[in-house]
């Protein structure tokens, strides 16, 4: 399983591409926003500093929302590095975009999806990624589980390449429960990779460990 990290904070990325388990990033204009990156031109510089940062692939999302602009805005956001994949929403000029682009040999991550219908079209349009928010579609009582379920079961009927990028991931639990429904990647915070460690017998054994060798020396 893929672990990407979902932010546009350079210390946290740097953090956890430090811990040698990180194999890309995911951005929004939410979270550049969040980190007071604003501006065309300043927005693409940060898009290369993170490339720069870590060894993967790092999603770079549109604003247009026609094809004309998508694909112009796609295009640019390619010629960046090569390590860009273009973030596209589900929407219907969005999959043409993606079409475009599966065409053209520019990869793609198919974003805000929320249905096992808006995954299929991602994949006929021969999107790189899809990804399915489950935490958003647990915020409002859905099972965002049991869509990553349903898009695998559809992926594997037919043989679908598009990998399945479990976004809006908000715990460790959630990564868990991707890895055992088979998502290709997940992307969340660093609070979510790093909430993995965490076990209560890990922490006491080990102060017991250092404990006991200390009695000696
Ligand atoms: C995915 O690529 C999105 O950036 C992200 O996972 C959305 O997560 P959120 O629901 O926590 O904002």
């Amino acid at each position: 399983m893929k672990f990407f990290i979902d932010t546009a904070n350079l210390a946290q990325i740097k953090e956890a591409q430090d811990l040698g388990i990180l194999d890309g990033v995911t951005t929004n204009p939410s979270l550049m926003a969040k980190e007071g990156i604003t501006g065309r031109d300043n927005i693409l510089k940060h898009y290369v500093d993170i490339c720069n940062i870590v060894d993967g692939d790092v999603s770079a999302e549109v604003i247009a929302t026609d094809f004309d602009g998508m694909v112009k805005e796609g295009e640019q956001l390619a010629s960046l590095h090569e390590q860009i994949v273009v973030k596209i929403p589900v929407i219907k000029d969005g999959i043409k975009a993606i079409k475009y682009f599966t065409d053209n040999g520019i990869r793609t991550n198919c974003t805000l999806v929320f249905s096992a219908g808006q995954a299929l079209l991602a994949a006929k349009a021969g999107a790189t990624y899809v990804s399915p928010f489950i935490g958003r579609l647990d915020d409002i009582s859905s099972d965002g589980l049991n869509l990553i379920a349903d898009i695998r079961l559809i992926y594997d009927n037919y043989g679908y390449e598009t990998q399945i990028l479990a976004a809006s991931v908000r715990h460790a639990m959630h990564i868990i429960d991707c890895a055992k429904l088979g998502a290709d990647v997940m992307t969340g915070p660093l609070s979510s990779i790093v909430g993995l460690l965490k076990h209560p017998l890990t922490d006491i054994g080990l102060a017991q460990f250092l404990a006991d060798y200390n009695k000696g020396n």
